[in-house]
């Protein structure tokens, strides 16, 4: 599957495009003359587009609170869901969802409400329904440990994290800088090109090559298995149209896969992720399924939730061009743009547990069974406890306090990783281009669960 990446003169008969391109650059974009103080600029120019679509959705976010269903993927797909989100931390915090494609479902949205969530996994269970608000049909399950509790749970998490373990990521961070080099050193000049295909999807493959040791030239598998494992199958888009097919290529993914993982098994240990896997006390015997859904996991985590921040970053430095030029002006303040960014993006928009036993939270009771879907692009945007959640700042103080990464057991294995990965990012962009022209408006991916950008039309002057 390729991503049939629109050109700025499709999303123009769409309406979708601007008349002017949004631009950042070391001073703001003031001193190359466009756009004109008439003209919108940043922020303004990308929001003054029309979609009507999106215009309906967030009409629609002032009608009755009891209708609320924040499962919609439209509501990500076109960028609406902020209000509705506002609207339930402060009006319901956890509202129930009586009816949708997913079923009934409670929502959380305030950022304390999840970090109390995500660390009682006795009541919230990651085990009994997984970790999504779609339930994986009974008949394809993928167990993984992301879908298990305490104690298998730690058991097998325990044999990747050597991967991420700081020394190994200081002996990675060479190799992801050469690469990273590059991928930008090839980007076309003085021309359109989309930074997802060409950057954010380049950089992130190549990573998890390198953190599977896969054959480099196959790596583009790893984006497709990847996009296979993650999309909604009622997506207009959608590289599958049911659940059958993806189990079927994720099976396809698990037989290439199972071959290096008995060469690895019968070679000494090593650090990538499959000898790990094919070493580990508590991996080295997976049933096909669980082979199957461990590999999509580590693929997807490794692959998706960094892309979109490679994306997203971008998009949200040239909306904020302040930030950009302080950002030029003050390299140290990398590591701190890199958390924001990952705030400010959320690449995962939610994650779901269900109940073990009857609860009650604020009032409200939740039966044993019943689905609870905590919402991270909520609770990062909840004023009660992050300072102004709706800016964009560089360098806001606590800026690492944020929940894209979850909290308590599950808590993102590869966080120092994904940071790492855009930090060189930056550090490698900010010298290399004076200036990149956000061209048009990103597509973006429907799904409730992966906070994705399908392309979004750059141009590097020079
Ligand atoms: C778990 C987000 C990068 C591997 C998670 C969770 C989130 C998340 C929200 C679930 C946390 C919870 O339930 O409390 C992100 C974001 C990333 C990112 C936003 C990038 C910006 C990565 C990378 C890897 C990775 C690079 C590669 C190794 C995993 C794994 C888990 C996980 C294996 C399961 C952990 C467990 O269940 O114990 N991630 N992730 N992630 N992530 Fe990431």
């Amino acid at each position: 599957w390729r991503h049939s990446r629109p050109t700025l003169s499709s999303a123009r008969r769409e309406g979708l495009s601007s008349p002017t391109p949004a631009r950042f650059s070391r001073d703001t974009g003031a001193r190359h003359g466009i756009p004109s103080p008439q003209q919108p600029q940043g922020a303004n120019a990308l929001n003054a587009i029309k979609n009507p679509r999106r215009d309906a959705l967030l009409a629609a976010a002032s009608g009755p609170i009891e209708g609320f269903d924040v499962s919609s993927p439209a509501l990500y797909e076109h960028q609406a869901w902020g209000p509705y989100f506002a609207r339930l931390r402060r009006e319901d915090p956890v509202h129930h969802c009586p009816e949708s494609r997913f079923g009934p479902y409670w929502s959380l949205s305030r950022y304390r409400d999840i970090m109390a969530t995500e660390v009682d996994h006795a009541t919230f269970s990651s085990e009994i329904g997984g970790i999504q608000v779609i339930d994986q049909p009974k008949d394809l399950q993928r167990p993984s440990f992301i879908r298990t509790d305490p104690p298998k749970h730690d058991e097998q998490r325990k044999v990747v994290q050597p991967i991420v373990a700081p020394g190994n990521l200081a002996k990675m961070e060479p190799l992801i800088r050469e690469r990273t080099r590059r991928v930008l050193d090839g980007v076309p000049r003085n021309e359109e090109f989309d930074w997802v295909e060409h950057v954010s999807i380049e950089l992130t493959t190549l990573m998890l090559a390198t953190i599977f040791d896969f054959p480099y030239e196959e790596r583009r598998k790893l984006t497709w298995w990847s996009d296979v494992a993650i999309c909604d199958v009622a997506a207009e888009d959608s590289p599958v149209r049911t659940e059958e097919a993806r189990f079927e290529i994720l099976k396809e993914m698990a037989g290439t896969m199972s071959g290096l993982f008995e060469e690895r098994r019968k070679g000494p240990p090593k650090f990538d992720l499959l000898s790990m896997l094919a070493h580990g006390e508590a991996t080295r015997e997976m049933p096909l399924r669980e082979f199957m859904g461990n590999l999509a996991l580590l693929i997807v985590g490794g692959n998706d939730t960094t892309r979109n921040s490679m994306s997203g970053g971008l998009l949200a430095m040239s909306e904020n061009p302040g930030e950009m030029a302080k950002l030029r002006a003050n390299p140290e303040l990398i590591p701190s743009a890199v958390s924001e960014i990952i705030r400010w993006v959320t690449p995962v928009i939610h994650m779901r547990r269900t109940a073990s036993r009857d609860v009650e939270i604020h009032g409200r009771r939740i039966r044993a069974g019943d689905k609870v879907v905590m919402w991270y692009v909520s609770g990062n945007r909840d004023e009660e406890a992050i300072e102004d959640p709706d800016s964009f700042r560089i360098d806001r103080p606590k800026v690492r306090q944020h929940l894209s990464f979850g909290f308590g057991v599950h808590r993102c294995v590869g966080n120092r990783l994904a940071e790492l990965q855009l930090r060189i990012l930056w550090e490698e962009l900010l010298p290399r281009f004076e200036q990149i022209e956000v061209l048009g408006p990103p597509r973006r991916l429907y799904s409730n669960f992966i906070h994705g950008i399908r392309s979004l039309p750059v141009r590097i002057p020079g």
